[in-house]
């Protein structure tokens, strides 16, 4: 049985994944920490604990007391904050990295941490970026995130750490919200969509990026943790992704169910020239042979879903 602390818990992505582990590996099995305390269901159903990221000998305190086999290190600032705060975007990210890796090390962990498609830039080929490419990004974000990549690595050539990981795109969900990241327009267009029937976009006209519903990503997290370690060659930063669009065509796809919906556009020049560094889309043929990635969304039956569930919770 596994026994897994996780990181960064009370994020858009920990919030749903330590509910779906908690699910599979028994509630008292997934220890949830992050910085704050919010009283939701996390906090709530389970093992939790205040952790600060940066501070390594209470993470290996926590590993430790709850003698954990596995990390999934979350904790991190997005593209967009990061860009703000570079500085604190290092110490955090690249900190609280090493202090999780660290751990693993330590205490025999098997290892997981999302890198992104915010590891890629301008040199980088645009359209179906491969798996093997030029990574040049021009974010510290980025920046983090190929460090991030090469350090996972490392970890595992050098110390036999067994680390693995996904480069997300931007990941759509309506339990917790994302935030200060460059691909937030893509959730928050849903929300407005419902509440006020309108939503100006801070990316313009024409930007393609790619994006994944939270169920899928949430999937592939579990999948590449349980997959037979001999199939993986790339082992971490994984490229995967579910669909690739540009603002007007999330717009198109909510109109089919809003017929009233109106979108215009205010760009944001920092975050669409972070938009612009990154891919139109990239290729997840390495994941898809490596260890059976598939994505069961794409934009439309992402946004039926989406849509519904937003109507309940914004009731
Ligand atoms: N969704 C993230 C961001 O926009 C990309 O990894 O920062």
């Amino acid at each position: 049985m596994k026994k897994i602390l996780v990181t960064g818990s009370l994020g858009q992505i920990g919030t749903e994944l330590v509910t779906k582990m908690r699910g599979i590996y028994g509630s008292d099995n997934v220890i949830a920490t992050d910085i704050r305390d919010n009283g939701s269901t996390v906090v709530k159903e389970g093992p939790f604990e205040i952790l600060d990221v940066t501070d390594a000998s209470k993470m290996h305190e926590l590993a430790k007391k709850y003698k954990v086999d596995t990390i999934v290190h979350l904790a991190a600032l997005l593209s967009a904050t990061a860009e703000k705060n570079p500085l604190l975007a290092w110490n955090l990210n690249m900190g609280g990295l090493v202090n999780a890796l660290e751990t693993a090390r330590e205490l025999n962990c098997q290892f997981f941490t999302p890198s992104s498609i915010g590891a890629f830039g301008p040199s980088t080929p645009k359209d179906q970026t491969p798996q093997d490419t030029i990574q040049r990004p021009t974010t510290m974000y980025g920046v983090n995130k190929v460090s991030g990549e090469l350090l996972c690595d490392y970890y595992f050539y050098k110390f036999g750490v067994d680390t693995r990981g996904v480069r997300f795109p931007g990941l759509i969900s309506y339990v917790a919200q994302p935030g200060g990241g460059t691909t937030d327009y893509a959730v928050e267009i849903y929300y407005e969509a419902i509440k006020s029937g309108r939503y100006t976009s801070y990316i313009g006209e024409g930007t393609k990026m790619d994006m994944m519903y939270m169920p899928d990503a949430l999937n592939a997290i579990i999948q590449l943790m349980e997959a037979d370690s001999a199939k993986l060659v790339h082992r971490n930063a994984f490229n995967i992704t579910a669909m690739s669009f540009a603002p007007e065509e999330i717009a198109a796809e909510i109109k089919k169910h809003i017929p009233q919906f109106e979108m215009s556009y205010n760009v944001d020049p920092a975050r669409q020239a972070i938009a612009d560094s990154w891919p139109n889309s990239i290729d997840p043929t390495a994941a898809k042979e490596e260890w059976g990635f598939k994505a069961d969304y794409d934009l439309g039956k992402m946004t039926v879903d989406m849509l519904d569930k937003l109507k309940a919770k914004l009731k």
